[in-house]
């Protein structure tokens, strides 16, 4: 088996902050790991914050981590700004949520898009003009676009450069944060439809984070379920959307609308009560134990470690129990 293309393994990220004069460790990734084969979509999902973000900046290099490694292509992660992080970089590529504030508002769409080919000396300077094209065609805009302005496009359009900005430097992995989030709902669609598209024309690999668990399994191979720092549950999508096993997971399918039938008129209804405790004070033991309608004792005594249940893995003391499934071997 080849090494996967992103390997995070037992990220720690600790952010220290001052608030009223107390200082804070907020733990925002405790222990995660989430791997990403080459060609493979990803899909992270979790309650606002749950670590996400920072766990997708750690991917990219652009989060230090305090515990745990992150490997890329079976590499060590360089530092931050370092020449091998500069090259790396080109591989590695993200989207973020706003499309409005991450295009220059003074450059048009072609000077945009010149600038990754620049930076990462991406063959001739006269073939520029060319690639722009064709990347303005590959995300379905027309390629006269290019000398237009950011503020003459839609928020879709200007997610479609931003799609095809990263596509520029031909990247092994994008990681693609909340990208449609700031969308509204059709155009949502169609950029997941875009993306998807792109993933399997070009054998992209994504790390596909959002909270719109719809979304994540129209799109995603495997799926990870983090909450407060730590990953739960995570597995084949279809395996984590159809039968999940975390009281996390199967809480979060029961909040969230399905856009399939069949799972809409199968799944369970627990509400997913309460507030994410405090990451400067998460709760010992297992971390959803304060809103999780199976907890007991034991759940506060030992921190549940992420386990092999059937081809997924989950972090709770009594999946089995819970999903009634009595082999115990
Ligand atoms: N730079 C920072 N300094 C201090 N705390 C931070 C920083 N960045 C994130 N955090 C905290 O770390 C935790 C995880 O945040 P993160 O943004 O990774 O969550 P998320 O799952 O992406 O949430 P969302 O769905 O809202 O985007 C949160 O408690 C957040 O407040
Ligand atoms: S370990 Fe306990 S608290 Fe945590 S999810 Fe399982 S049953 Fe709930
Ligand atoms: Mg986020």
């Amino acid at each position: 088996m080849n090494a996967p293309l992103l390997d995070v393994r037992d990220a720690e990220i600790v952010f220290t902050a001052r608030r009223g004069g107390v200082t804070r460790h907020i733990q925002a990734v405790s222990g995660a790991s989430i791997s990403v084969a080459r060609g493979q979509t990803v899909g992270l999902v979790g309650e606002s914050g749950s670590g996400k973000s920072t766990l997708g900046a750690a991917a990219i290099g652009l989060q230090a981590l305090d515990g745990g490694e992150v490997l890329f292509d079976g590499t060590p992660m360089p530092a931050e700004g370092s020449p091998a992080w500069r090259t790396l970089r080109r591989r590695v590529q993200v989207i973020f949520q706003d499309p409005f504030s991450a295009l220059n508002p003074r450059q048009t769409i072609g000077q945009s898009l010149a600038e990754p080919l620049r930076l990462h000396s991406m063959g001739p300077r006269r073939s520029w003009p060319d690639r722009i094209a064709e990347l303005l065609e590959l995300v379905g805009l027309n390629p006269e676009m290019a000398r237009q302005y950011p503020g003459t496009l839609s928020g879709g359009q200007r997610q479609r450069v931003c799609i095809a900005r990263a596509l520029a430097v031909e990247p092994d992995l994008i990681v693609c944060d909340e990208i449609t989030s700031a969308l509204d709902v059709s155009t949502q669609a169609q950029i997941v439809a875009l993306i998807a598209d792109i993933q399997k024309r070009m054998g992209v690999a994504l790390l596909f984070i959002s909270h719109d668990l719809g979304l994540v399994r129209a799109i995603a191979d495997r799926t990870a379920v983090m909450y407060l720092g730590r990953i739960m549950e995570a597995g084949p999508a279809g395996e984590v959307f159809e039968t999940p096993r975390h009281p996390y997971t199967r809480a979060l399918l029961g909040a969230a609308p399905i856009p399939d039938p069949v799972l809409e008129a199968r799944r369970e209804r627990i509400p997913l009560r309460g507030e994410i405790p405090d990451p400067a004070d998460p709760p010992s033991g297992c971390r959803f134990r304060t809103r999780c309608p199976h907890a007991r004792e034991e759940c506060a005594k030992r921190t549940p470690l992420p386990e092999p249940a059937g081809g997924a893995i989950v972090a709770c003391h009594f999946w089995r129990e819970i999903t009634g499934t009595e082999d115990r071997s």
